[in-house]
């Protein structure tokens, strides 16, 4: 089909989940045990509805912000998803080029499939911002190692994940088998056409088979997130990170009001209130609920940090929702996975497109032309869920 007919989010999902492997769309989209908490991060939305506002001027309707100081065309930045090349062989590069092309942010995943380097090279130009997301190896140096990397390639913010310690269960990852490897392999051999072996050649086809079993038991998230670090701690891991580096810092995955307040009294840039889409702590609250608790029982901790959520977005208005609770700005992490497997570069730009649209129309229906606007009164929790 072609991206002149994609209307939404979920017609390029649509497409996507037909052109991906097995393989790739049991990672990407797959999540803890029942997958309640994903699906709920959806619906739960759905249980937040407007008082918009008439007779306002809406002629003139701007839907930038800022993140943490740097300008974006919407309030919308990439949540870091790992191995974009599972869906598309320019895998995160073409996140990177879209992102850059629609003026919004990329968050590039300690697991990228490309390397940190390759990434900053794909931008559109150096003023193009990207912010890294941090998974703490459990050995500082190590960690540290990390940080000064991509301190040195240039990347503008970090985002240290602490939801995901250990891997969540995701059983339909864990049945599908690892494949990267072996198409990365398969790849190699198409482009060496004079090999006509069977296997790599510095590794044995039994070697291979028992690696591949290995990662088989652990699930792809298990394999990828096998040396983090357990011990985090608000006292101890802050400050260190804050030692080696002067990037803004933002907490991702925080999950409750108590941690919100901790974090802003460990003085970090931001919290991004996230349940990973799902895939960590099945029953974990879904983040919009999360956010709205904030809001309401600590109103302080906005003014003392950026609050950002990601998990279940997909729609302008649901931008919206989260904005008038207080989030600067919300992340998305399937939807641009999505659009660059289906689509590569060109995709994500439509989806971005798709997005402003979405939410500038929605704006004019609320009375609002820029997002200050966008307050508390304009959003009520109903305690039913409509069909
Ligand atoms: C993720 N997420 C994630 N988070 C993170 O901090 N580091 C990572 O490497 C990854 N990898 C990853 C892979 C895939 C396939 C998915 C779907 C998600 C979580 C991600 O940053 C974000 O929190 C969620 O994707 C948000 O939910 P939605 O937008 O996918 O519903």
């Amino acid at each position: 089909l072609p991206l002149s007919r994609m209307l939404s989010l979920w017609d390029i999902e649509d497409v996507a989940r037909k052109v991906l492997s097995y393989k790739a769309l049991a990672y990407y989209a797959s999540a803890a045990d029942e997958e309640t908490t994903d699906r709920e991060n959806c619906r739960a939305f759905s249980r937040f509805f407007f008082h918009p506002r008439v007779m306002r001027p809406v002629s003139q309707c701007d839907p930038s912000t800022t993140i943490l100081g740097f300008k974006s065309s919407i309030p919308v930045f990439v949540s870091g998803a790992a191995l974009a090349r599972l869906g598309h062989p320019l895998g995160e590069a073409n996140i990177t080029r879209g992102a850059g092309r629609a003026g919004i942010i990329q968050m590039v995943s300690s697991n990228a499939s490309l390397s940190y380097a390759q990434i900053a090279e794909a931008r559109v130009g150096p003023q193009q911002p990207l912010f890294f997301q941090l998974y703490k190896h459990q050995d500082d140096r190590i960690a540290e190692e990390r940080v000064r990397e991509i301190i040195s390639l240039g990347y503008k913010a970090i985002f240290l994940t602490v939801d995901a310690i250990v891997a969540g269960n995701r059983e339909r990852d864990i049945r599908a088998p690892f494949e990267l490897e072996e198409q990365e392999r398969e790849a190699d051999k198409a482009a060496d056409s004079t090999d006509k072996s069977k296997g790599s050649p510095d590794m044995p086809a039994k070697q291979e088979k028992e690696e591949s079993g290995n990662v088989n038991l652990l699930g792809t998230a298990g394999a990828l997130i096998a040396n983090d670090d357990l011990d985090m701690t608000w006292e101890r891991t802050i400050p260190w990170l804050r030692s080696i580096t002067k990037l803004p810092i933002v907490v991702k995955g925080v999950q409750c009001v108590e941690d919100a307040v901790l974090a802003a009294e460990a003085g970090v840039d931001g919290i991004l209130i996230s349940n990973h889409g799902g895939r960590q702590l099945e029953y974990a609250l879904p983040s919009i609920e999360v956010l709205y608790r904030i809001r309401k029982q600590r109103p302080d901790v906005f003014d003392k940090l950026e609050v950002y959520i990601d998990g279940g977005v997909r729609r302008g208005t649901d931008v919206l929702k989260a904005l008038c609770l207080g989030a600067k700005a919300v992340g998305m992490g399937r939807p641009f996975l999505y659009a660059q497997s289906a689509y590569g570069e060109e995709g994500v730009v439509k989806a971005v497109d798709i997005l402003e649209r979405e939410i500038v129309r929605a704006m004019r229906l609320m009375g609002v032309s820029n997002v200050k606007q966008l307050v508390p009164q304009m959003v009520e929790r109903v305690d039913w869920q409509p069909i």
